[in-house]
């Protein structure tokens, strides 16, 4: 056991660490510069491409946030309509035409019940399906139109971590697929998101290089009443993530929100007791999150932000954070790469609590039934 884990005390930290390796499998052999496209292997004629009205993203829990933020992504930048929904409380509803809907079942390990089941009510819809997996032979791989893979490699933990990334990553190269395809990506805008892409590993290996003083920042807040991260746009997937990985190991109340609705209900939480983590970085709206920090700042709340770094890879040490965590600068995935201090954070409370992190109570690492 302790050699599979390579070290570390659990698997979600081996895994966590794994991410630049992970992500350069991932994106391996598939970022075409020359042409500014990406280079996956997924069986969508262009004729169709040109002709899709909406992506529907279906997915659950971490995967789901995966969605979110590619669906940012997609409507932003790519200038396509997207929408996520829960697997859950999916219907293929009237209105939309099947034939002009492509709808994509992200799924880490590809036999979660909730999101097959969307995935077959999307099929007897007569929508084209896509399924976006870690797992070669797995049941969403066999009942969709097509799949790519991930290639995160096997993830043990419960918390899923470097297969977010992954699935960020893998997204992101097939907006760009889409988006060039369709034409409404400039090859400008292609290469940025590429670059962005290509960055990937080596932002992520400096964020995992501060380790320390995340360890120390987490041991600082561990006793605290709840924990709130907040985020806009690109920020806003990333925010519901962090809380999540908290809540799943550390067994605390931490909730997401993006960052502008706090005062319309979240800010009668806030007190000195409750840690405030805000996204501050490039893709999430950082002038105007820094306002709502501001907020809860004045009600005596601690922040931590994660920051956009200065050109030597610094915080930029802004008189309203009581931690500022720096952030490579990474573009459009700047906030997928910020995850990685809320990952870390998330570990390092439960840790201090002795929690069980890589079987938290309650919880399977693939949820089969309904
Ligand atoms: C993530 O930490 C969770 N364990 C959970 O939300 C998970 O992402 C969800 O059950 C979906 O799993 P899947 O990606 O295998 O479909």
């Amino acid at each position: 056991d302790a050699a599979e884990k390579s070290g570390y005390d659990h698997y979600m930290l081996k895994e966590i660490h794994e991410q630049p390796r992970a992500l350069r499998q991932t994106i391996s052999g598939r970022i075409d510069t020359d042409d500014g496209t990406a280079d996956i292997d997924v069986d969508l004629p262009s004729e169709y491409v040109d002709s899709i009205e909406e992506i529907q993203i279906v997915a659950c829990g971490t995967s789901n946030y995966a969605g979110r933020y590619a669906a940012e992504l997609l409507e932003s930048i790519v200038d396509v309509r997207a929408t996520v929904e829960v697997a859950s409380e999916y219907e293929f509803d009237g209105g939309r035409d099947p034939w002009r809907t492509l709808v994509v079942a992200v799924t880490q390990s590809g036999e979660t019940a909730d999101t097959l089941s969307a995935i077959r009510r999307a099929k007897r819809a007569g929508a084209r399906t896509l399924a976006v997996t870690n797992t070669l032979g797995s049941t969403v791989v066999r009942e969709t139109d097509d799949s790519v893979f991930i290639r995160a490699g096997p993830e043990i933990g419960v918390a899923a971590t470097k297969t977010f990334a992954s699935q960020v990553a893998t997204l992101t190269l097939l907006a760009v697929r889409i988006g060039r395809a369709r034409g409404s990506l400039s090859y400008g805008r292609a290469r940025e998101l590429l670059e962005s892409v290509r960055r990937l590993p080596n932002a992520v290996q400096g964020v995992l290089d501060r380790e320390d003083r995340v360890r120390e920042v987490a041991r600082e807040y561990a006793d605290s009443d709840a924990f709130f991260f907040v985020g806009r746009k690109l920020g806003h997937p990333v925010a519901l993530e962090g809380a999540l990985k908290l809540k799943e190991i550390s067994y605390d109340h931490a909730e997401g929100f993006p960052a502008g609705e706090l005062k319309h209900g979240p800010l009668a939480l806030v007190t000195e007791e409750t840690p405030v983590l805000a996204l501050l970085t490039d893709g999430s709206r950082p002038d105007e999150t820094l306002n709502n920090v501001k907020e809860v700042e004045a009600r005596g709340a601690p922040v931590i932000g994660a920051t956009t770094a200065d050109g030597d890879g610094r915080a930029t040490d802004s008189a309203y954070l009581d931690v500022e965590l720096p952030v490579p600068a990474t573009g459009a995935l700047e906030p997928l790469v910020a995850n990685v201090y809320w990952q870390l954070f998330a570990y390092h409370v439960a840790d201090e609590k002795g929690r069980p992190i890589d079987r938290p109570r309650n919880l399977a690492k693939s949820v089969t039934v309904e």
